[in-house]
């Protein structure tokens, strides 16, 4: 792919690259626009380095792709900016956002189509890396058998075990979201099958056994786990990670505790998955 307003350096052949020549406080024109979401398409995860952006920035550069999500359980910190998702761990912490592999809100009916993280307060003795994993690939490296056992089957997603009492809220009587989604879902950009099941949303595989469903979704995690499948992105102060959650899973490591990390994560809305034969 050539690039003209853009300079996209891999960070592995399979997933993940890194976006220079842009500064993010600035609009995008047109055609950065167009570039940036081809070495989307292209990547599966972007990623930028130095950008200072402002709460209305980084909201700003997110709108360019599509209208805001906001997250089903958790509050905004920010007075005016519901949109905004806190990513923040310290001494306190019991737990982190996304320590176990997903796709974001997949248990949305409709779940979000990206999601663009920003810290500005990373861990000082390093930790806290993201890893990446190309959900293409983990589809295309399944035998040919199971792919055929997967296609058009469907599984249930749910937010329930995942958010109750997770975020210093009251929820009593808060019903989380629960959707039931395609095992296989086509990209609606790119028509490639992805594998959307994760150990963090998934619960079972509708209209199997309780003890079938189990052994085919643990098969499939550690499929996705395979180490050749992801990218390990390591923190700065002002990185951005923007990634495709329809092709994409993703797991943060908490590996500096008691230490601190911050940052915002605007997610972008998208569409009902479907499965295209
Ligand atoms: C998340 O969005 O799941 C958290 C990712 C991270 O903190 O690296």
């Amino acid at each position: 792919m050539g690039y003209q307003t853009i300079e996209v350096r891999k960070v592995t052949p399979v997933i993940g690259a890194e976006v220079h020549g842009v500064d993010l406080t600035k609009p995008l024109g047109n055609q950065q626009f167009q570039e940036m979401h081809d070495a989307l398409m292209d990547n599966l995860v972007i990623f930028f380095r130095d950008q200072k952006l402002s709460v209305d920035q980084h909201a700003d550069f997110g709108r360019k792709f599509g209208k805001l999500h906001i997250h089903p359980a958790s509050r905004s910190p920010i007075e005016g900016h519901p949109e905004i998702l806190l990513i923040k761990a310290d001494e306190t912490s019991k737990h982190v956002a996304g320590e176990v592999w997903h796709s974001d809100v997949s248990c949305d009916i409709e779940p979000p189509m990206g999601s663009i993280l920003h810290l500005q307060v990373v861990p000082p003795d390093g930790g806290g890396d993201t890893m990446f994993a190309n959900m293409y690939r983990a589809y295309e490296t399944l035998s040919e058998p199971i792919k055929k056992m997967l296609a058009g089957m469907t599984a249930m997603h749910e937010g329930e075990h995942v958010y109750r009492g997770r975020y210093g809220v009251n929820d009593e009587g808060k019903v989380f979201p629960k959707a039931e989604q395609p095992v296989v879902r086509t990209h609606p950009v790119t028509g490639r099958q992805a594998l959307y099941v994760n150990r963090g949303f998934t619960t079972r595989i509708v209209g199997l056994k309780r003890n079938e469903s189990a052994a085919i979704l643990e098969m499939l995690y550690q499929h996705i786990e395979t180490p050749e499948l992801s990218c390990r992105f390591k923190w700065q102060a002002n990185s951005i990670a923007f990634w495709d959650n329809r092709c994409v899973q993703h797991h943060a490591l908490w590996d500096y505790y008691p230490n601190k990390r911050y940052g915002h994560r605007v997610t972008i809305c998208g569409e009902k998955p479907f499965y295209r034969a």
